[in-house]
């Protein structure tokens, strides 16, 4: 028999930052006390944060868990994703990081990867996993062919993907060519998956194609507790699809 299948569920709005919102707090409402939370960079998740920063709309404390970190940068490097989140979140809202669930981009990567899982491990694994997804399906640094079953781990990032955020990187250094990321498998694990996106093609594709590796986000097909928040156009093209 092939593995079960799920439907996700499909939060959509005019204002894309407020849907967000109200999906990430449902999901607060719900989770346990102090949870904890994977966040991702980039463009697609700035009016969640934004909204977030104004709003103040979800008043708990909660444990920041770092989706994917470039190697080779420190910390303090303008490229780096946990100051990202820092700068753009934590700060803001008040809560601290952890040492623990974060990557340090400047060590070694199998004792990063193995730090991170562990203490995953001890603090009973993530609460709410907030994806975006790459033009090439990737979530996290998963790029395509990632193992469905992958832990934690140092990766090499696709032509594509470096392509992708040159934007980002261009005035400090360009994009390295290395990432630490959680694996699929652990991302799989959580007990709350929402995914963001404002990408209509790559979205359908992965939520209603074949689950194949070459699409790392098809796996979600697999979670039973996936929300997707798209914007107008993506949440139009899934409608059609559903
Ligand atoms: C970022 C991350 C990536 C991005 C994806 C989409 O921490 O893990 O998977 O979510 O590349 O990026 P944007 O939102 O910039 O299009």
């Amino acid at each position: 028999m092939p593995p079960k299948t799920y439907k996700y569920k499909l939060v959509s709005g005019e204002d894309f930052g407020k849907a967000a919102l109200e999906t990430l707090q449902e999901a607060f409402d719900k989770a346990r006390t102090y949870p904890l939370v994977v966040l991702p960079t980039g463009n697609t998740p700035k009016p969640l944060y934004a909204a977030w920063r104004q709003t103040r709309a979800i008043p708990y404390d909660f444990r920041y868990v770092n989706l994917d970190q470039y190697r080779g940068i420190k910390f303090s490097d303008p490229r780096s994703y946990p100051l990202e989140i820092k700068r753009e979140v934590l700060d803001p809202l008040n809560q601290r990081l952890d040492e623990e669930l974060i990557f340090d981009g400047n060590s070694d990567p199998k004792n990063q990867a193995d730090k991170v899982e562990t203490a995953l491990k001890i603090e009973q694994g993530i609460d709410i996993c907030i994806l975006g997804i790459g033009q090439n399906g990737h979530i996290g640094f998963n790029e395509p062919y990632s193992e469905f079953n992958s832990r934690t781990r140092s990766v090499q990032l696709t032509h594509n993907t470096i392509e992708a955020n040159k934007r980002h990187c261009e005035a400090h250094g360009g994009v390295p060519k290395d990432a630490l990321t959680l694996g699929l498998g652990t991302i799989m694990e959580a007990k709350k998956i929402i995914l963001l996106s404002n990408k209509p093609e790559i979205t359908v594709k992965a939520l209603h194609g074949r689950i194949m590796s070459k699409i790392p986000a098809s796996i979600l097909q697999r979670h039973p507790d996936v929300t997707v928040v798209g914007t107008p156009m993506v949440s139009a093209q899934l409608r059609l699809a559903r």
